[in-house]
């Protein structure tokens, strides 16, 4: 369960610095909850807020309830985060390192790790393409491996900040198939509104501020209306 209380956040900790999100409290356990809003209305800071990446200037954070601020290194084990851009998550030069890499701090045996990086190299139809130059991958064979490289370490909640926003439409739509057969809760922030028809829950943010908390249907027309 992902609990946010009353939390306001400034980049900047000057005062009268402006607020990049205010007065947000929301507490999350669906599966599948989306969350919405225009450029720069503080989506991503809230996606960063669950796994710890940011830290609240007031207020608290808890997952599980264990508190973002004092908890970063057990937070990151449970939250896996995937960001815009695959390029900035992939790191080795192939596929299978890439994964392995992941599990590097894992403490697992180099047996049980590559029996964990084969499963999921399999399960995302990644074997393949195992020995594959990562950065010669397309684009949403990239996604798939930033995604992979995250799940492999097993987390239980995944947030995933606009995953599809530089994806062709055929990409956009496998990404999406991939978010919704996964078995894990899924914090999915995009503005490729059709991903949420099936989510159970949709969060909408206009400047800073969490203005509908809804069924998917209601709170994106609210977002519609917001934006026309
Ligand atoms: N690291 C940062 N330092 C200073 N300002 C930031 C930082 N990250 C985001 N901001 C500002 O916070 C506001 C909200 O940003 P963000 O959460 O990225 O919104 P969104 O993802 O909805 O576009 C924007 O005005 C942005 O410029
Ligand atoms: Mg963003």
């Amino acid at each position: 369960m992902i609990e946010v209380r009353d939390v306001t956040h400034r980049f900047d900790h000057r005062p009268r610095a402006t607020a990049v999100l205010a007065d947000v409290s929301v507490t999350v356990s669906e599966r599948r909850v989306g969350v919405v809003g225009a450029n720069g209305s503080g989506k991503s800071t809230f996606a960063r807020l669950i796994n710890g990446l940011v830290v609240p200037s007031q207020g608290e954070v808890t997952v599980d309830g264990l508190s973002t601020s004092r908890h970063g290194r057990e937070i990151r084990q449970r939250v896996g985060f995937c960001f815009t851009d695959p390029d900035a998550q992939i790191i080795m030069p192939t596929v299978r390192e890439d994964v392995a890499y992941s599990l590097q701090t894992s403490g697992l045996s180099s047996k049980d790790a590559a029996r964990r990086v084969d499963g999921i190299l399999d399960r995302f139809g990644l074997t393949v393409l195992a020995d594959h130059p990562s950065h010669l991958l397309s684009g949403g064979q990239k996604q798939l491996l930033a995604l992979a490289a995250v799940l492999v370490r097993d987390p239980d909640i995944v947030v995933m900040d606009e995953p599809t926003t530089l994806l062709d439409l055929r990409n956009t739509r496998m990404i999406g198939e991939v978010i919704a057969g996964l078995p894990h809760q899924v914090v999915l922030v995009t503005h490729h509104l059709e991903l949420l028809t099936n989510f159970d829950r949709v969060l909408v943010f206009d400047e800073g501020r969490l203005v509908r908390d809804d069924a998917p249907e209601a709170a994106l027309r609210h977002y519609i209306e917001l934006s026309t």
